[in-house]
C-alpha cells in the first residue's frame, strides 16, 4: 500500500476512484460540493432518493456521474460535526472496504471541511492510512489459486488544500504508510500456523528486514550461547520441543551514539500446547498466536527502519516452543534464571513469563531509556479486559504516562492494573525463590508481578496483549496487527 499527498481540484483529478465526504443530513463538504456542481447535481439526486443521507459509516460507490474525470465516485458519510475520534474511524473503514472490495487500484480522498474533535488533518491521515492497510490486508498464502480474493486497491492519495498543508500531509502519509506495513508484517506472522513458523523463522524474518539496512544489525542468540549466560528459565520453555530457542536482538542505531536505547521486548512462543500442563483441546490452534508480542515487535522496527526515526531502538524477540515430550520440564521442577533467582515452574502453561524473564535480564547490559515488553501473557487479561484494551503494568508512571498518551492518539487502546507487595506475595513457594505462578485470581498482575523482579533496573512497562492481537473466530479471525501503532507512536514521540 502506497500513500500520497497531492492538491489539485477534485472534479478534475483522474483517479479510478474519488472519494469526497458527506454530514449528517446531507450537508456538504467543500469537495463534494465541487463535485456536485461539476456532475449536474449528481450528489443532491442520491440524497434527495433518501438512501444515502451522510450519517456515520454510511458509504455509496457509484460508477463516476459524467462531468468528473475519476472512474468512481465514493460518498463517505461522517454524521455529526464535530465527529468523534472513533467513530471517524469507523465511518472509513466501512468505506475502504467497500472499495477493496471493487476493482479500484488508487483512491483520492479529499477531507476538506472534516472537523474530527480534537484532532487534525495529519492524525485523520493517519488513521486511514492504517485503517487502509488492514481494509486491503489478505492472507492467502495457503490457499490454491482459484480460492485466492485478491485485492486491487494499492494507493491512496490524500487531496491538500494548499502547498503549505500538503507537506504535513505527505509527512503523516509516509508514517501511516510504515505503520500500515509494519501490522501487516505483524499481522502474516501471526497468521503463519506452528509448523511454519519456529523460533528460527522469526530470526529469518529479523534478517530480512535488517537486510541492507546499515542502522540496523540482528544477532541471534542460540541454546548452547543461552547455557552459557545462565538462562535456565528460557531454556525449560524449549526443553520439550524439537525446536530450538532463539533469542533474537535487533539493534537499531538511527538516534546519536550513546543516547540510551528505548527496548522493545516480545514475546515469541510460536505454540503454546501448555507443555506438560497441557492445555484443552478446544482452540489450541490458537496458540499459534503466542508469538503475536514478537510479531508486534518485529513490525515496530520495520516501521521505524522505514520512517528513519532517529532514535536508538532495541528489538528482542525471546522465542522458543511449548511442547510435551520426554525432554520437557516437569510441573515443580525447579530452574535458575539468568538473574540468579531460582523458580518453581508449578505449571508449564506459564512459559511466557519465563522466556520473557531471562530476556529482561539480558536487556540491563544496555542501560536502556525504556523497556516495554509486549506478550500474550494471560488468558485472565482476556477476562479483565475483552478485546478492545490491552493490560498495562509497570514501575515508571513516565512510560506509562507516555503509552497512555500514545494509546490515545492512535486509538490501540490500553488500561493500567495494580501492582503491589500483596500481589507479589501470591509468587512465594517453599521451595525456591519465586514460583511461576501466583493462584486462581489477578492471573494478570500476578504474572507482571513475576517480571516485576527482573526489571528493577530501569524503567519497565508491560503490556498484556492476550485480548488484542487477534480476533478469535468468525472470517476476520486473524492477527490484527496491534499494538504496532501504539508501540510505533510511543517511540515516534521520544524522539
Ligand atoms: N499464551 C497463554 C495466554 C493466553 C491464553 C493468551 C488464552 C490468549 C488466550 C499463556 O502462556 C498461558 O497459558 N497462561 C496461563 C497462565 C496460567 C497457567 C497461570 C493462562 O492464562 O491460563
Ligand atoms: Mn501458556
Ligand atoms: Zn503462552
Amino acid at each position: 500500500m502506497e500513500f500520497l499527498a497531492k492538491s489539485a481540484q477534485p472534479e478534475k483529478l483522474k483517479c479510478s476512484c474519488l472519494a469526497v465526504t458527506l454530514f449528517d443530513g446531507g450537508a456538504f463538504s467543500v469537495s463534494a460540493q465541487k463535485v456536485d456542481d461539476a456532475s449536474n447535481g449528481a450528489i443532491s439526486k442520491i440524497l434527495k432518493l433518501g438512501d444515502f443521507t451522510g450519517a456515520a459509516e454510511q458509504s455509496v460507490l457509484l460508477p463516476a456521474p459524467t462531468g468528473i474525470q475519476a472512474q468512481r465516485l465514493l460518498l463517505i458519510g461522517l454524521g455529526k460535526l464535530p465527529i468523534a475520534a472513533k467513530s471517524f474511524r469507523k465511518s472509513i473503514g466501512a468505506a475502504l472496504t467497500k472499495v477493496s472490495g471493487s476493482k479500484a487500484k488508487d483512491l483520492t480522498i479529499c477531507f476538506d471541511g472534516v472537523d474530527v474533535a480534537d484532532r487534525d488533518i495529519t492524525w485523520m491521515v493517519s488513521q486511514t492510512g492504517e485503517v487502509a492497510a488492514t481494509a486491503t490486508y489478505t492472507f492467502n498464502q495457503f490457499k490454491s489459486k482459484d480460492q485466492k480474493k485478491d485485492i486491487e486497491l494499492a494507493k491512496i492519495t490524500f487531496l491538500a488544500a494548499d502547498k503549505k498543508i500538503q507537506t504535513s500531509i505527505a509527512a503523516a502519509a509516509k508514517t501511516a504508510q510504515a505503520i500500515g506495513n509494519g501490522m501487516n508484517t505483524t499481522r502474516t506472522l501471526g497468521n503463519l500456523p506452528g509448523n511454519e513458523c519456529p523460533p528460527a523463522y522469526l530470526a529469518k524474518e529479523a534478517k530480512k528486514i535488517a537486510r541492507g539496512q546499515k542502522k540496523l544489525s540482528v544477532k541471534v542468540i542460540e541454546e548452547k550461547e543461552m547455557q552459557e549466560l545462565g538462562m535456565g528459565a528460557l531454556l525449560s520453555v524449549s526443553a520439550g520441543s524439537d525446536q530450538p530457542a532463539k533469542l533474537i536482538i535487533m539493534n537499531y542505531s538511527g538516534g546519536k551514539k550513546g543516547d540510551a536505547p528505548h527496548i522493545l521486548v516480545g514475546k515469541g512462543v510460536t505454540f503454546d500446547t501448555g507443555g506438560i500442563s497441557l492445555k484443552p483441546g478446544a482452540d489450541m490452534d490458537q496458540m499459534k498466536f503466542d508469538m503475536c508480542g514478537a510479531a508486534s515487535v518485529l513490525g515496530t522496527m520495520q516501521a521505524i527502519v522505514e520512517m528513519e526515526l532517529p532514535l536508538n531502538v532495541i528489538g528482542v524477540i525471546t522465542s522458543a516452543e511449548n511442547m510435551p515430550s520426554g525432554g520437557a520440564t516437569r510441573p515443580g521442577d525447579i530452574v535458575t534464571s539468568m538473574a540468579g533467582l531460582t523458580i518453581e515452574i508449578l505449571n508449564t502453561d506459564a512459559e511466557g513469563r519465563l522466556v520473557l524473564c531471562d530476556a529482561l535480564t539480558y536487556v540491563k547490559k544496555f542501560k536502556p531509556a525504556s523497556v516495554i515488553d509486549i506478550a500474550t501473557l494471560t488468558g485472565a487479561c482476556l477476562v479483565a479486559l475483552g478485546n478492545h484494551t490491552s493490560g498495562m503494568l509497570g514501575n515508571d508512571d513516565s512510560v506509562m504516562d507516555n503509552l497512555r498518551f500514545a494509546a490515545d492518539s492512535t486509538l490501540d487502546a490500553v488500561w493500567q492494573l495494580p501492582m503491589g507487595e500483596e500481589y507479589l506475595k501470591q509468587l512465594d513457594t517453599p521451595f525456591a525463590d519465586m514460583a511461576n505462578i501466583g493462584g486462581r485470581y489477578a492471573g494478570t498482575i500476578t504474572a507482571a508481578c513475576f517480571l516485576s523482579r527482573f526489571t528493577e533496573d530501569y524503567p519497565w512497562a508491560h503490556l498484556d496483549i492476550a485480548g488484542t492481537a487477534w480476533i478469535s473466530s468468525g472470517p476476520k479471525k486473524g492477527a490484527t496487527g496491534r499494538p504496532v501503532p501504539l508501540l510505533t507512536q510511543y517511540l515516534i514521540n521520544q524522539v
